[in-house]
């Protein structure tokens, strides 16, 4: 792929985390925990530029850490929404109004996801350009139950086939410009079920199972622990 926009949605409230503050400023081997993933795809020539998408509260304080990054002028900040959706929503919307021509390509990455691989970005990156649409996910490795009301096992659900959800997720302009066009209502966790709803299929790709999610405090010593055996 070539002319690659990035999304960063950064916008979230982070209740779980726990923390008053975004958790997305909590730091990951001494520096804020959302400029690792900003700086590994900064590093491919693909990139065009990242839409970092914040909550209005937060601007500032993005801001000035956008200035710290290896290349600020690469980044641009837009202002998020209630759901992630919304806020991948406000992005598109910016890129469509700014800069159209150049971006063919749009990978959307949670700035919560620090421990992304360059080698999982070359493998979504490659898949998309062959089918449109293609999403890093990994292979369900526990045993699911759908639980009734009163929290007693009422189904073991068959794994396989199950894969959970990762990002990047990459899709032509077109492809997932149409998808949020169509989205109305009922919201989505990520941007592939909105692609999948118009009927386009989406590859899946096996990524590394440590491209974890930030989400409890907890996952931040595991993150850290897991950066430390990469460096070391
Ligand atoms: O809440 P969760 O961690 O699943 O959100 C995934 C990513 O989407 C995070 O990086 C978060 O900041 C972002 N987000 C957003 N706008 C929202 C909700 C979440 O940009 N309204």
């Amino acid at each position: 792929v070539a002319s690659v926009a990035v999304v960063l949605p950064a916008a979230g409230s982070g209740q779980r985390f726990g923390d008053h503050a975004n958790k997305l400023f909590a730091h990951l081997d001494g520096r804020p925990l959302w400029t690792h993933a900003a700086e590994t795809l900064l590093r491919r020539v693909e990139v065009n530029l990242i839409w970092l998408v914040v909550s209005p509260q937060d601007h500032d304080r993005f801001a000035d850490q956008v200035s710290s990054l290896s290349q600020p002028d690469r980044v641009r900040l837009v202002i998020g929404g209630a759901q992630r959706s919304d806020s991948v929503a406000a992005a598109l919307a910016e890129i469509n109004r700014s800069s159209s021509e150049a971006t063919r390509w749009i990978a959307i990455h949670d700035a919560a996801r620090p421990l992304l691989k360059d080698s999982d970005v070359s493998a979504v990156f490659e898949c998309a350009a062959q089918t449109g649409a293609a999403i890093l996910a990994t292979p369900v490795t526990g045993t699911l139950k759908r639980g009734s009301g009163d929290n007693s096992a009422c189904q073991t659900i068959d794994r396989r086939g199950v894969w959970v959800a990762q990002t990047p997720q990459v899709f032509a302009v077109d492809v997932v410009s149409q998808a949020y066009a169509r989205h109305r209502g009922r919201p989505a966790t990520d941007d592939a079920e909105l692609v999948e709803r118009t009927g386009h299929p989406v590859s899946l790709i096996s990524g590394a199972a440590d491209n974890l999610k930030i989400t409890y405090p907890e996952d931040l010593a595991v993150a850290a622990a897991l950066m430390q055996t990469r460096l070391s």
